[in-house]
């Protein structure tokens, strides 16, 4: 018979560059937090006991992400954007649409992937802190383009 093991999880390494954000407790009540990580507009959310970190202006026209609805889409928790309701997976940011597989006999419609149209960021948990490391910048995402825009978050742009 084998030696059993012990699994001990080890804590979380910090990286250089990882900002601190909050506490755990911060997201005990509104499990979001809007904040600025090193002038970029981040939104964090907790759900079903993961952190998610996301640019905070939707890639479709800034929309504000921090006041929308989380849905689950086929298993995955999206964020649903107040503006024109498009579909981000939390986790990987990317952009689901609704349609029809036109080889699919019945035309039922389902659930597809644009792929990543929204920055997602890495959240570290240390001690009870929140800490988030901005993701590599250098390879471009629709979301980009209104990371550093000035938005008034009541003005909804007409549907597009
Ligand atoms: S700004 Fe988000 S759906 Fe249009």
């Amino acid at each position: 018979m084998g030696q059993r093991q012990t699994v001990v999880s080890e804590p979380e390494e910090l990286d250089e560059s990882a900002v601190f954000v909050g506490k755990e407790e911060d997201f005990k009540v509104c499990k979001r937090l809007r904040t600025t990580v090193n002038d970029r507009e981040v939104v964090i959310f907790h759900h079903l006991g993961k952190y998610h970190a996301l640019d905070l202006r939707c890639y479709h026209a800034g929309g504000p992400l921090h006041l929308g609805e989380i849905e689950d889409i086929n298993g995955q928790a999206c964020i649903i954007c107040p503006w024109h309701k498009y579909k981000i997976v939390l986790e990987t940011g990317e952009g689901l649409y609704q349609g029809v597989n036109p080889q699919d006999p019945r035309r039922t419609k389902t659930w597809f992937s644009k792929g990543k149209k929204q920055r997602t960021h890495k959240v570290t948990v240390k001690d009870g802190s929140i800490y988030v490391t901005l993701s590599d910048v250098n390879v471009e995402l629709d979301s980009d383009f209104f990371a550093k825009e000035k938005f008034n978050d009541e003005a909804c742009p007409d549907p597009v």
